[in-house]
């Protein structure tokens, strides 16, 4: 069966869009943002044609910064061996890696969620503190692996320090008790002056930790968590933990623990809706289950349905509660994962160490461009995860790797404007058995006011073939002097390793598109990031 769905070409109203692919807006200039790659030939065929109109005053929302989140847990060689490497060659005074850390501040994380995961429902943040040799080891029910702790609170926010980036702790609603969740607040919020937070002196860090992002338990919902409750056991306990973890510091933003489900979701928050900011709900597309490509990147609608699933009962919860504010969505975990029977692994730390290839760099561009698109309701995100755990970033004793999917993450969070836009795309579509027809071309924009510059973004799904776009600006012109940015690869298994780092990386590409309608050619198998200053018409 032909995976592409019956076509019927968008009309074009200015312009016949057959062309010869000089003529067109873009072509390949030498590597400029990653050096190495070879620049591949496009496909020869006749490419497909499509549409994208934009329009700057259709805003979308504000985009939060903080979609472009991160996290790392205690599972696998997150933390031990990844971001934090004691003793190695590789890592600054304070044991975490100086490769890591770098490569870390060029994604610009603005947030990152910590101890986990499954891994904070059975985590106690006292065995984490203190002198290292006197911190107990103990056996992690989670992911079955030894817990050395010494890597625990302090070592967490030194590292959100050298990134620049807001720490998110996630607290033990498996095995913890409000005791420890409110005292894990004042550790790290208040001045000083009480036993807890005289601790923190103690250990050498006078100034408070300011953490502003605290997470109220995490998949409650499954049974797989330590302490796994129903949805009225949870929201009874998360009641008590929100009330004593705010009047220990009430500034603080709390997560309370979604799934994007309606039927755990609302009592959820009929419970706690005057408690919290955010409700949670992951996302992870197990391509062990859907296998085949169109399947794999069709999945992205999976991805949007949760999160419509999640605004929409925490609007009508905040409204029929009388929040002003409503509760947001946080996507705190969210990716394209493969080995899910890694995690069963006792013992053994090598869990999830992901090879991402080409089309999962895709299916990443193709998620930020979802969670763009709903910029209004989704307020903070985190890829699931940072080091070598289904992670952009991959390490060795000796070196490090940026795996296919780092690249979209750095591009996006870099060059996106603060608004979201709507972008109007009529495109030829694919086939697929579980998430019905899907465009070719997935796309977001974003726009900067001050700057007057928009940037849009394109990813093209079609292996078989480039797709012709014609791009049409409502109401303004695009300035010469625009910027592309594109990722792409020979096919799309292709995979960094160690011998062919730079197999899939960004490179910068010839862009002379101007004016208010333009033609972009999008190689098969592709992400098109492109950045333009704009006037009026
Ligand atoms: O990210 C890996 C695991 O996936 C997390 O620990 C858990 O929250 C989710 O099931």
């Amino acid at each position: 069966m032909s995976h592409e769905a019956p076509q019927s070409q968008p009309k074009f109203s200015r312009r016949s869009f057959l062309r010869d692919a000089s003529a067109l807006g873009m072509g390949f200039l030498a590597p400029a943002i990653l050096p190495g790659r070879k620049v591949t030939a496009q496909s020869s065929d006749q490419p497909l044609r499509a549409r994208l109109s934009i329009d700057p005053d259709h805003r979308l929302g504000t985009i939060d910064p903080n979609i472009y989140g991160n996290f790392i847990e205690h599972l696998g060689r997150c933390i031990y061996g990844g971001i934090y490497d004691e003793g190695s060659p590789l890592a600054d005074p304070d044991g975490l890696r100086n490769d890591v850390l770098e490569a870390t501040r060029a994604l610009r994380v603005t947030q990152l969620r910590w101890p986990g995961g499954n891994f904070s429902s059975g985590y106690h943040w006292r065995d984490g503190i203190g002198p290292k040799d006197q911190r107990p080891t103990r056996y992690d029910l989670a992911w079955f692996q030894r817990e050395p702790n010494t890597y625990g609170t302090d070592e967490f926010v030194a590292t959100c320090r050298k990134l620049g980036t807001e720490p998110y702790i996630c607290v033990n609603m498996g095995t913890g008790t409000l005791d420890e969740a409110a005292q894990w607040v004042e550790y790290c919020n208040h001045a000083g002056g009480t036993y807890i937070s005289d601790l923190r002196k103690k250990y050498g860090h006078a100034e408070t930790y300011n953490v502003k992002y605290w997470g109220l338990g995490n998949e409650v919902w499954g049974n797989w968590q330590i302490g796994h409750k129903n949805a009225d056991d949870y929201a009874k306990a998360a009641v008590e933990f929100a009330k004593v973890m705010k009047w220990e510091d009430p500034t603080i933003k709390l997560v309370a623990c979604g799934n994007g489900d309606p039927s755990w979701d609302r009592p959820v928050l009929d419970a706690l809706v005057g408690h919290v900011e955010y409700i949670s709900a992951h996302h992870y597309t197990n391509a062990d289950d859907l296998k085949d490509y169109y399947e794999i990147l069709g999945s992205v609608a999976q991805l949007e349905t949760t999160i419509r699933n999640s605004a929409l009962t925490a609007e009508a919860v905040s409204v029929r509660l009388r929040k002003p504010t409503p509760v947001w969505t946080a996507l705190d975990e969210w990716n394209i994962i493969y080995n899910w029977s890694d995690g069963g692994k006792r013992d053994d730390v090598h869990k999830f160490e992901i090879p991402y290839n080409l089309r999962d760099a895709l299916w990443v561009a193709a998620a930020l461009n979802c969670i763009q698109r709903h910029c209004r309701t989704v307020r903070l995100a985190n890829l699931a995860q940072l080091v070598n755990v289904i992670a952009p970033i991959y390490t060795t004793p000796t070196g490090m790797l940026l795996r296919t999917i780092y690249y979209p993450l750095a591009l996006y969070a870099n060059h996106s404007g603060p608004l979201g836009v709507e972008v109007a795309v009529e495109s030829p579509r694919f086939t697929t058995q579980h998430f019905a027809d899907r465009p070719y071309l997935d796309a977001s924009a974003t726009y900067d006011e001050a700057q007057r510059r928009i940037t849009l973004a394109v990813v093209n799904l079609r292996k078989e073939g480039d797709i012709v776009g014609a791009i049409e600006l409502a109401g303004v012109r695009a300035r010469p002097g625009g910027r592309a940015y594109q990722i792409t690869g020979p096919s799309p298994d292709t995979q960094n390793s160690f011998e062919n780092p730079h197999a899939v990386i960004t490179q910068e590409v010839k862009f002379d598109g101007a004016g208010d309608h333009f033609e972009i050619r999008f190689p098969r198998h592709s992400i098109t990031f492109l950045e333009f200053g704009i006037e009026a018409r």
